[in-house]
């Protein structure tokens, strides 16, 4: 039964912060193994959603299901790896390093301090060079730039070997090269079967990635595949024409070759196959 569940079910969420909505009667099913982007201009309430679906903050109303488990009773949280949204950098004086951090990810619940519940998951050197960081181990933290912070925060998520993968703009700080690469890892993981729900700001990129986008602006103005967004919907969401070109999709070569050998590089990359 839990394999036909969606990863994750909302029904008529939403979210007040001090008299201000931020998040208003979502109603949103993920597939698993599908890759959503949500897009919206900022302070659209997309970080609130995922905070939602996250347990982080609870919704004054509606129903969250992760993994077809209410959120509230949920406890599997390895299963679920989460990057938040780093725009500042993290722990500028803390004084602990690369390898640290990303191991702590092994623990359950997202907190960084959270490292004294064992867990199971890939090596911390395996998920450094995943994200090109294996140089970085034993470096700290925090005199990393922020786009080498952010790849730590994503091997700390991946470590679990999350089957739900969870990121708050993991791209932004990260350059041109960095941000191909995390494109390029996240294909890799969907062809190893994680659902994977992103926000970003590149909506061109997010066009040409994801199997769905979900546009919100407090409410969810729509969710769909990319190729069947309109400019109109866009020009709601946005409020003014933004020019998306739709080409290249990736995902739509899954048969072939190309993408065999890159699950082989992934398999080379994870010492330990997925669960
Ligand atoms: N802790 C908070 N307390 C009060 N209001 C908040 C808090 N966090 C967010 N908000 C407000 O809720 C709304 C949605 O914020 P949210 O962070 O979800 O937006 P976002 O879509 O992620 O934006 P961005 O693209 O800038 O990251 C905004 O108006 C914001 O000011
Ligand atoms: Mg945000």
């Amino acid at each position: 039964m839990d394999e036909d569940t969606p990863a994750v079910e909302l029904e008529d969420v939403s979210y007040t912060y001090a008299g201000a909505p931020a998040v208003h009667g979502v109603t949103l099913r993920i597939e698993r193994g599908d890759f959503t982007a949500i897009v919206g201009p900022n302070g659209s309430g997309k970080s609130t959603l995922i905070k939602v679906i996250l347990g982080l903050i609870k919704p004054d109303s509606g129903k969250v299901r992760v993994f077809g488990t209410d959120i509230e009773q949920f406890k599997d949280w390895r299963r679920i790896g989460y990057v938040p949204q780093v725009a500042t950098g993290i722990h500028a004086m803390f004084p602990i390093t690369v390898g640290e951090v990303v191991s702590h990810g092994r623990y359950t619940g997202f907190s960084p301090f959270e490292f004294w519940r064992r867990g199971n998951g890939a090596d911390v050197d395996g998920v450094l060079q995943m994200v090109d960081m294996a140089d970085f181990k034993r470096r700290r933290i925090g005199e990393l730039s922020t786009g080498q912070q952010q790849r730590a925060l994503i091997a700390r998520a991946l470590i679990r070997k999350p089957d739900l993968l969870v990121m708050d703009e993991p791209i932004a700080g990260v350059d041109v090269q960095g941000g191909e690469e995390v494109y390029m890892l996240l294909r890799q993981l969907r062809e190893n079967g994680v659902t994977i729900l992103i926000i970003s700001h590149d909506v061109g990129t997010v066009m040409r990635e994801a199997g769905t986008v979900a546009c919100m602006n407090c409410t969810l103005l729509c969710h769909c595949p990319p190729q069947e967004l309109t400019e109109e919907d866009l020009v709601q969401l946005y409020g003014f024409p933004v020019e998306v070109l739709h080409h290249g999709r990736h995902h739509d070569h899954h048969a072939h070759g190309e993408e065999a050998v890159r699950h082989d590089e992934f398999d080379q990359l994870t010492p330990h196959a997925h669960r």
